[in-house]
């Protein structure tokens, strides 16, 4: 039987860079879509941009996701691209609806256009249910808290519309958050890993943070990408919450990292209000019993785990030598596709492949 072949959008970001990494692991064809930067930021993918191919396309620009389609005649889409960061929807909010919930609609209609029998995963996200009370699970009403969570709701509907009215085999990934050494240098967990790393150096001395008693429900992004293949192998279409059921403070991620390296974040860390948000989701808890159940997916990586993993890669990539004990996690715990040599593909790399 043929290979199955997938495009994936949003494939040079974190989670787009680990999914082309697991659906090679499934001898899958990879396309990806990318958009024209000024810049070349392939870093994510450098070390698998052999093995995969890059179409030129926005999800702003109909026509070049209805080419994308026609051009990897994909078995699966998987649509991870979106303006993903919450402060710039304040900042940014209608153009964070036309990525983010009308750069949806570009695709599934493209989908329906070209071929509806493509299978299509959205990657929807826990910041949806906002002020809803914990634990939040698929029955739970969403009640969005910022600009992104507003165009995130109107994504999952569109999903669930094309679904029920065009029998589009489409599913909503309700995941929480889920980070890695790959994760974006603004999100909170990376920058106070990173932030650790310089300190250690000696490149920086303080660390400016907004709200430290903010709730997440953090888990490892490498597991997560397994579970959006998952709901797509399914008999029938449906939505899942994945998450690890388990919740910590900002502040309790800011205590494990610098216990790690035996130091006392009090020391280090200052409040900055300009980090404050104008409204916040203030306590996301995952209950991912649907998952579990149906998915059969259970994650591996806690709470710990990952923090050691991400301040290893980050006290790697500045020079240090790592405390050690978030790579022999890794090595003992998630063997198979995912490797520590691959997680540290998140410096400046040059590409490749050019894209038109
Ligand atoms: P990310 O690292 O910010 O990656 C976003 C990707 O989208 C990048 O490849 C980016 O391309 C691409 N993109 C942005 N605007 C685009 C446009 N107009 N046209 C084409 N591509 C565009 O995000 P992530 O953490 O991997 O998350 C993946 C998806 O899951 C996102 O939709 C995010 O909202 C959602 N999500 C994430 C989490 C999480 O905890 N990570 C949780 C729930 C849901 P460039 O590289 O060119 O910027
Ligand atoms: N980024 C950031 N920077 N967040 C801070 C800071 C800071 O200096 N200080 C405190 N926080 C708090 C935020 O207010 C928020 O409550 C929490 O840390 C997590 O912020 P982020 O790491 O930026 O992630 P997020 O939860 O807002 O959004 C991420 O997760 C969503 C899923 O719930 C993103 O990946 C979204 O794309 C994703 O949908």
């Amino acid at each position: 039987m043929a290979n199955k072949r997938t495009l994936i959008t949003g494939i040079t970001g974190q989670d787009g860079s680990y999914l082309a990494e697991f659906l090679l692991s499934k001898d899958y064809e990879v396309f990806g879509l990318v958009r024209r930067t000024s810049t070349v930021n392939y870093e994510r993918i450098k070390h698998i941009e052999d093995k995969i191919t890059l179409i030129s396309g926005d999800l702003l620009d109909q026509n070049s996701l209805i080419n994308a389609i026609k051009e990897s005649n994909p078995d699966e889409v998987y649509n991870l691209a979106s303006q993903s960061f919450i402060p710039t929807s304040w900042k940014q909010p209608v153009f964070t609806g036309e990525a983010t919930a009308l750069g949806v609609a570009r695709v599934l209609d493209a989908i329906r256009t070209v071929n509806p029998k493509i299978k299509f995963y959205q990657a929807s996200s826990s910041e949806m249910f906002g002020a809803a009370p914990p634990p939040q699970n698929e029955k739970t009403p969403f009640r969005p808290r910022s600009p992104y969570a507003a165009a995130k709701v109107y994504a999952y509907w569109m999903t669930a519309n094309y679904r029920e009215g065009y029998q589009i085999f489409a599913c909503n990934g309700i995941l929480f958050n889920h980070e890695s050494p790959r994760r974006g240098q603004t999100f909170v967990t990376r920058k106070i890993t990173r932030a650790l790393a310089d300190i250690l150096v000696g490149k920086q001395k303080k660390l400016y943070l907004g709200n430290l008693e903010a709730k997440r429900d953090w888990g490892y992004a490498p597991e997560y990408v397994e579970t959006m293949w998952l709901m797509l192998q399914q008999d029938e279409p449906d939505d899942y919450v994945v998450g690890t059921g388990e919740v910590h403070a900002v502040k309790e991620f800011l205590e494990e990292t610098f216990s790690y390296a035996n130091l006392d974040w009090r020391e280090y860390v200052e409040i900055d209000p300009r980090y404050f948000r104008p409204t916040e989701a203030e306590y996301l808890l995952a209950d991912p019993a649907k998952a579990r159940e149906k998915l059969g997916w259970e994650p591996k990586i806690t709470f710990r785990e990952l923090i050691k993993i991400m301040t290893d890669a980050d006290m790697e990539a500045a020079g240090l030598k790592p405390v050690g004990e978030g790579k022999a996690i890794l090595e003992k715990k998630f063997g198979g596709w995912h490797q520590w040599q691959a997680n540290m593909s998140m410096g400046n790399g040059r590409s490749g492949q050019e894209t038109g």
